[in-house]
């Protein structure tokens, strides 16, 4: 049986808190739970983050935990009848001093005092992700005075973009702050950052999360128009990050629809260029919160993005809010699987023409070329301690599992997000048989991953449990007394 390659991002929600819904989302594949932390509080994100841990456990699964901060998105306050009405050639106002409960047809208060300053005459407006869109007319000392470009109905909180980014609201609120706090108590295997303008904002999270005690791996949301401006200011970001997330949502409306898919295929690459996880995420099925099958457009989103080799894919309100939570995570993985038989999705051209700069790098790299051009290998062991060997390995396209033998909790789910790579809980210190490599290849026969005839890669590095330490590539062929 072909194992999909390409992970799952799943996000838990109201249709998908019950135990029986989140067991029958990780039966149906979800490497991944998003927790959002926009919605719900501390104790129902502790209690979710438990299910998942004991029912992934319960069927010997490994299902990586991702908080998403709620960040600063700016929102316009409410309406006095919760929801307006807006025509094309309207007048209408955001005020930073008019009451916040008191929104009507021609003004509503907004919690960004910043708005007046960031704002001039000309610029454009995007409300509720680009359904209503105002162009600025005039400013005052609290007042922006605006023309409705595009009508429609706006209710209270609605989100508020200026299409070309440039807002300058900072990436960490004081919730973001508590909720990375929080992150690090539920022991997060990632923390994804929303709105980060730059390396510095990712370098701000990092040092809060060590100062919490945190170890979660910090993911970049890439939906600013800023981020994506040069590549100058994508690859700061990208470095400064330990994953990225093509955060389509926001990212759509400040550069257009029409620059998104091109955008979308340079985060990719330029991710896994500098060994960076990257996940694909908003709208992939989005017809499926009310429909049992996805569109054809959507399936070809979907592939799309598996053959570019993002690592994942991720569901928002398919698996939160939608009626098909189960059906959208088995028609990803299906759609997944189809892309990967592709040829693209399978042969690589290995960094040829680059340098490498490190050993462990070196190592993974040339485990690769060989799994890709010796047709008998039919499985890699990557002995690893932090994930880095794996991933490093996973940044090629290859149609050969990687299984990243690994001691500890953080690292066995850390790795589900990674493309290709396949848990395997393993302590080398602890191999009871006469040598590591037999027993990491018994453990590939027990599980009936491989047979006698096979060969197999191992990698690892002169002593047990060293990060960076791999500095050993080995052929083994299964079925021979190994050493
Ligand atoms: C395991 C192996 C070591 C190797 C290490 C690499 O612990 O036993 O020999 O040095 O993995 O870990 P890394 O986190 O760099 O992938």
């Amino acid at each position: 049986m072909t194992v999909r390659r390409t992970k799952i991002v799943a996000t838990l929600g109201p249709a998908s808190n019950s135990p029986e819904v989140l067991e029958q989302l990780i039966l149906a594949g979800i490497d991944v739970a998003r927790l959002n932390f926009s919605h719900g509080t501390p104790e129902e994100h502790k209690a979710r983050a438990r299910l998942v841990r004991e029912l992934a456990a319960k069927h010997g699964r490994f299902v990586a935990l991702l908080g998403d901060l709620q960040g600063p998105k700016i929102r316009i306050a409410k309406f006095i009848d919760k929801r307006i009405e807006l025509h094309e050639g309207e007048r209408f106002r955001f005020s930073v001093t008019h009451p916040r409960d008191a929104g009507t047809r021609e003004v509503v208060g907004i919690d960004y005092p910043d708005l007046v300053k960031d704002c001039g005459v000309g610029d454009e407006l995007l409300l509720d992700d680009g359904r209503v869109v105002m162009r600025v007319e005039a400013t005052t000392a609290d007042e922006l005075h605006c023309v409705v470009l595009i009508g429609g109905p706006l209710s209270d909180n609605k989100g508020i973009n200026r299409r070309g980014g440039g807002l300058t609201a900072p990436a960490l609120t004081a919730k973001d702050k508590a909720d990375i706090k929080l992150a690090a108590e539920m022991d997060l295997d990632y923390l994804a950052v929303s709105f980060p303008r730059d390396a510095a904002d990712m370098d701000l999270a990092r040092r809060l999360r060590d100062e919490s005690g945190g170890s979660a791996w910090l993911v970049a949301k890439i939906e600013r128009a800023e981020a994506v401006a040069d590549d100058e200011a994508l690859d700061g970001l990208i470095r400064a990050s330990d994953a990225v997330m093509v955060a389509r949502g926001d990212l759509g409306v400040e550069i257009g629809d029409a620059e998104l898919v091109g955008i979308q295929k340079k985060i990719i690459l330029h991710a896994r260029r500098y060994n960076k996880v990257v996940i694909t995420a908003t709208q992939m099925m989005e017809s499926m919160i009310s429909s049992p099958m996805p569109t054809r457009a959507e399936v070809s989103d979907v592939a799309n993005a598996v053959l570019d080799y993002t690592d994942a894919v991720m569901l928002s309100a398919e698996s939160a809010a939608g009626a098909y939570p189960v059906e959208a995570v088995k028609a990803m993985a299906r759609v997944c699987l189809g892309a990967e038989r592709q040829p693209t999705s399978q042969k690589s051209s290995h960094r040829l023409g680059h340098t490498f700069s490190r050993c462990d790098e070196s190592i993974a790299l040339a485990a690769m070329f060989t799994a890709n051009h010796f047709p008998g290998v039919k499985a890699i062991i990557a002995l690893t301690e932090s994930g880095f060997t794996p991933l490093i390995m996973s940044r090629i396209r290859s149609a050969v599992p990687i299984y990243a033998f690994c001691p500890s909790r953080e690292t066995q789910a850390r790795v589900a997000m990674f493309r290709g790579v396949y848990t395997v809980p393993f302590d080398p210190a602890e191999a009871r048989s006469e040598s590591v490599s037999q027993a990491a290849v018994d453990e590939l026969l027990k599980r009936g991953l491989v047979e006698t005839g096979d060969w197999v890669i191992l990698t690892k590095g002169d002593s047990y449990h060293t990060i960076g330490g791999t500095n050993s590539m080995k052929l083994l062929h299964v079925g021979e007394a190994l050493v």
